[in-house]
């Protein structure tokens, strides 16, 4: 059996279409539609239940509780299918990709993702800046947390899975990316991408705004948190501080007891800082992750620390250029810096 989890709010105008296309696409197969309705003032949980008499359609109406995640994890919780869906009700999804979903599950995977950014998918209608901000909050998410780093879409509210992937799993509702959620926390192996387009919302308007960027960065904190990448990043920081004590050390001792000249001796000092931030970092901030050879480990943790450097440069000559303090230019520059080289390393050097 299948079960499609259908979170809405005021949603009332969209749910026949939705519903007959739903038992079209599925025809043959046994399915049932969970409805999750946050008490919608339009009264669209009314709706849903006057077509559960000829809809396979249950219909749970939460009083006290509001949320687009939230409503998902209580479907999980009811749904009986071993395959469960998850999609909107305003036929921005459509439908009729659900049997390509399902058949993508049935043929091994864990979880299928309906994906706008695999070829073969798309987005209608919109503006490039409204692709430019998906894209690139997909692209922080990725680089943030490593281990979705291979899914193209991860933030697709239409997607299929395995019922074991998150049963028993504790998933947090706060963030309104479920997907992002079920990729970091529930048990899977295989994951795959079907492409689909992203239409147009048939009746009544979208829910989720602006300030939702805000709360996608912090979900994404959460999960970094969760999956111990701020822990790395924290020793990232002790290691980074030993490296300073080290490039100042040495370069004392090379111009005061060797007498080396000062233009050149600042080379070998800052050399030998990042040798020791590689060693402790390697031992200790990244110590379970030493999957690349040594010498590709060193290749990159160099080239992360080239980036760094241009980073740093850039980001000191531009905000020179608009007439910031060069020492807050620089300190400003150094945060980058330290950031960039972080997710390289993590992304590169310690994949
Ligand atoms: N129960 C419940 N409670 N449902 C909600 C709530 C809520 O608080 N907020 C939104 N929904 C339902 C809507 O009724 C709709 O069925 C679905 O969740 C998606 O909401 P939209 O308002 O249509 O969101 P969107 O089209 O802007 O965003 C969609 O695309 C994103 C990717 O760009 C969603 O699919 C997102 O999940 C997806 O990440
Ligand atoms: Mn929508």
């Amino acid at each position: 059996m299948i079960s499609i989890i259908v979170p809405t709010y005021n949603e009332r105008e969209n749910l026949e279409e939705l519903f007959e296309r739903i038992a079209r696409a599925l025809e043959g197969k046994e399915f049932e539609i969970i409805v999750v309705d946050d008490n919608s003032p339009d009264r669209t949980w009314e709706k849903a239940e006057e077509l559960a008499k000829k809809y396979p359609v249950h219909v749970i109406r939460r009083i006290n509780e509001r949320g687009l995640s939230s409503a998902v994890i209580r479907g999980f919780k009811e749904a009986r299918g071993e395959i469960i869906v998850v999609m909107d009700a305003d036929l921005q999804h459509p439908p009729e990709v659900i049997p390509k979903l399902v058949e993508a599950v049935e043929k091994g995977a864990d979880i299928a993702i309906a994906s706008r950014y695999v070829k073969g998918g798309k987005v209608e209608n919109w503006y490039w800046w409204r692709k430019l901000i998906s894209k690139g909050a997909i692209m922080i998410g990725r680089v943030a947390l490593p281990k979705i780093r291979g899914v193209k879409d991860p933030v697709s509210g239409f997607f299929a899975l395995k019922r074991e992937v998150v049963e028993g799993v504790e998933l947090n509702p706060v963030g309104f990316k479920i997907l992002l959620e079920v990729l970091i926390k529930g048990k899977y192996k295989k994951v795959v991408e079907v492409p689909f387009t992203f239409g147009l919302r048939n009746f009544g308007e979208s829910k989720l705004s602006n300030k939702q960027i805000l709360n996608y960065l912090r979900h994404l904190y959460r999960l970094m948190k969760w999956e111990g990448e701020i822990d790395r990043l924290v020793k990232f920081s002790i290691v980074g501080l030993t490296g300073v004590a080290v490039n100042e050390g040495a370069l004392l001792g090379f111009v005061e007891f060797l007498g080396w000249d000062k233009r050149l001796a600042v080379i070998p000092a800052t050399e030998l800082s990042i040798l020791n931030n590689f060693l402790w970092n390697d031992l200790w901030t990244f110590r379970d992750l030493k999957r690349k050879p040594l010498y590709l480990r060193l290749f990159n943790f160099h080239l992360a620390a080239l980036t760094g450097a241009l980073v740093q440069w850039a980001i000191y000559l531009a905000l020179l250029y608009v007439g910031v303090h060069y020492l807050i230019a620089n300190l400003i520059g150094i945060g980058f810096s330290f950031i960039v080289r972080f997710f390289v390393n993590r992304n590169l050097t310690w994949a």
